[in-house]
């Protein structure tokens, strides 16, 4: 069923697009800082799904890691003495919420969020995609946010990067097999919002999604070629209300990390 490469396998929404790919009979290739974390997935996924796994652990915000995990992605399969299987899909999940104002903030911080979630996220689809459209076949999903429409900081402005970076990559992308998604998701349960020390006891249960939904929801709309993936329809309404909204009005209701 071809090989799936996600980054951010490690927990939350990477850790789901895991085990619901292998769960499809994807073979895997999983990346993430924490080797024995990534270790102990890939046991459980090989013992449990029967499929192969790669374990990569690469730091996202390192350029030499991004080098590494690029060059598995540009493998096309018919290099010789290289058994490994080209890459079918590429899943830019890896991220982290800045949780800081900017004025007074780490400005490394600022600096990591772009490095892992939009430089990253650029060096590795061209990798893919190179490969890719030379084989006629593939897809790339990015992680983006709901929170691209909103006035939030650098995260909110990364994740505007990604989600119009992979419109206009699925505009390059037409004719050639190969499909671009960007999933713009709402507040999920994961680990996400515990790591930055944010305090999310005001979001109502309403608010919040699973990742085992979030993670079939972008799944399906990848494999039906839809361009931007909104899980739920309290998201889908939100996002469009976001989008009619004068920006003041959005500027008004405030951050979004
Ligand atoms: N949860 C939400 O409410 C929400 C909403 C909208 C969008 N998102 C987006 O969804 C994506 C996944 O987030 P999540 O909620 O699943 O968060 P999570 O549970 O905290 O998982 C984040 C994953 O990213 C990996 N990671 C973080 N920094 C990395 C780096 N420098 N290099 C490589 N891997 C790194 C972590 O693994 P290691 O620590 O092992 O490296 C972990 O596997 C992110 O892009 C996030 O912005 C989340």
């Amino acid at each position: 069923m071809g090989t799936a490469l996600v980054t951010g396998a490690t927990a939350g929404l990477g850790l789901e697009f895991a085990w619901q790919l292998a769960t499809a009979r994807h073979d895997l290739v999983l990346v993430a800082r924490t080797t024995e974390r990534l270790e102990q997935v890939a046991g459980q996924i090989r013992a449990a799904a029967g499929v192969r796994v790669e374990v990569l652990p690469a730091d996202l915000a390192v350029p030499d890691d991004v080098a590494r995990v690029a060059e598995r992605l540009a493998v096309t399969g018919e290099e010789p003495g290289d058994e490994r299987n080209p890459v079918g899909l590429l899943v830019n999940n890896a991220g982290f919420a800045t949780a800081q104002r900017f004025v007074g903030g780490d400005v490394q911080v600022e600096l990591g969020a772009i490095d892992v979630m939009v430089r990253a996220v650029v060096e590795l689809t061209h990798a893919a995609a190179g490969q890719m459209t030379a084989r006629g076949r593939g897809a790339v999903l990015n992680v983006a946010s709901v929170a691209a429409l909103t006035a939030g900081g650098t995260y909110a402005a990364a994740k505007a990067y990604v989600r119009s970076f992979t419109e206009g990559l699925a505009v390059d992308l037409q004719g050639t097999g190969v499909t671009a998604t960007v999933l713009c998701p709402g507040f999920v349960r994961t680990e996400f919002h515990d790591r930055a020390e944010l305090d999310m006891t005001s979001v109502p249960a309403i608010g919040w999604l699973d990742a085992p939904y979030v993670v079939s929801q972008a799944l399906a709309d990848v494999r039906r070629g839809v361009v931007i993936s909104t899980p739920s329809l309290r998201y889908k309404a939100g996002s469009a209300l976001l989008r009619l909204l004068p920006r003041s009005a959005v500027r008004a209701i405030g951050h979004y990390r």
